[in-house]
């Protein structure tokens, strides 16, 4: 049994991590401390509410996040500002929570001899081209692209410092990009999705030819299950599950699962800095820790998570309007 405090659980991956833990692993004791921004909804942890102790706080903000630490056994650390287009518009908050409040947790885990896994991305290593045979491993060098990735790279690098000069307990993982329940409308699969259901039209960034590697949800969450319990101390494991798809694919497919014509999408501006492709080796996680994702047909996980979408309308209605109002505004 452990005692684990979790970062940003009432966001999208971290409050899919406490149910699967609730559902997986039922021995272990769970806080999340979450700062309920635009991102954060209590609404993602409804009906575990009862099985969690939950803390509204900010990572930065040291007299909440140290009594914390001090009563856990490890730190499963989420909290962040996620979404690049945000991070295109005003970068300040991804400084403030995304590396202020990576240090605060730092020190904090230095202070009271805490283990520490931070949760960080694959676009801390910028992009491949899209004939480039290649993978990213954990010997690729950082080269980010946006403020949000330079954030997190930045984040990284300040875990890997504190291992090296003070010996803190710390794994890291670098995930390509999660799909499923609860994810924020403003990113591109549930924004497309719930464009359809709302009547909207689906809006792909430029020609569409950028390429994701798709993970479900769960299965990044049972990776990190897996490095938590079995990681070796000081180690970067990279997280995906062999999903690359082009956006254009990816829209089409949805707008068919929708019972749509696939080309009934528009096309509008591109996103600036617009990384093309993501593509993980995950060898090292396979190999080392056994692990190895369920969810291996895309179409399937999408399907799922479509209905999930069409299921929980009273749960999207609300991010909707304001979150189009923001694309509108930048012209996308
Ligand atoms: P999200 O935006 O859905 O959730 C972030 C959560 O952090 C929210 O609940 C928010 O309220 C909380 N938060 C923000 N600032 C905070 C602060 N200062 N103090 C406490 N809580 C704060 O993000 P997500 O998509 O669930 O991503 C979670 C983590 O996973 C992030 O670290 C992200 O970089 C990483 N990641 C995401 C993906 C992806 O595809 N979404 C892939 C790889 C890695
Ligand atoms: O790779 C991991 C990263 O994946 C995480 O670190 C980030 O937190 C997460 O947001 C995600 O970043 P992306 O920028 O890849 O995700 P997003 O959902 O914003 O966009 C996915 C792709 O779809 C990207 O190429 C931009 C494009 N897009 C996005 C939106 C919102 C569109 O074509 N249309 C859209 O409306």
């Amino acid at each position: 049994m452990a005692r684990i405090l979790v970062t940003g659980g009432a966001g999208f991956i971290g409050a899919n991590f406490v149910r699967y833990t609730i559902d997986n692993l039922p021995q272990h004791e769970i806080t999340v401390l979450d700062a309920l921004t635009y991102a954060g909804n209590r609404a993602n942890l409804e009906g575990v509410e009862d099985r969690i102790r939950f803390v509204e706080g900010s990572i930065v903000d040291e007299a909440v996040l140290e009594p914390l630490v001090r009563e856990c056994d490890v730190v499963v650390h989420f909290a962040a500002e996620s979404h690049n287009d945000n991070s295109l518009e005003d970068p300040f908050p991804f400084i403030e929570t995304n590396l202020i409040g990576t240090f605060r947790i730092l020190q904090a885990v230095r202070k009271f001899d805490k283990r520490l896994h931070h949760i960080s991305t694959d676009e801390v290593y910028g992009d491949l081209a899209l004939d480039d045979p290649g993978k990213f491993t954990e010997a690729t060098p950082y080269n980010p692209s946006s403020p949000y990735s330079a954030s997190k790279a930045g984040s990284d690098m300040l875990v890997r410092a504190w291992a090296r000069s003070f010996g803190i307990h710390m794994t890291i993982s670098n995930c390509s990009n999660n799909y499923g329940p609860y994810q924020h409308v403003e990113k591109f699969i549930p924004r497309q999705i719930t464009n359809v259901l709302a009547g909207a039209t689906p809006k792909l960034y430029g020609e569409g030819l950028n390429v994701r590697d798709w993970i479900h949800v769960d299965d990044h969450n049972s990776a990190v299950h897996a490095i938590v319990e079995n990681g070796r101390s000081g180690e970067t494991y990279l997280i995906g599950a062999d999903g690359e798809l082009n956006n254009r694919q990816v829209i089409e497919m949805i707008l068919e699962m929708l019972g749509k014509n696939a080309g009934d999408y528009e096309r509008v501006r591109d996103r600036a800095g617009h990384d093309l492709r993501y593509a993980i080796d995950y060898s090292k996680l396979r190999d080392e820790l056994g692990w190895k994702p369920r969810f291996t047909g895309f179409a399937d996980g999408l399907r799922q998570t479509i209905d999930w979408y069409a299921a929980h309308e009273g749960w999207w209605r609300p991010q909707k309007e304001a979150t189009e109002a923001k694309y509108r505004k930048s012209g996308q």
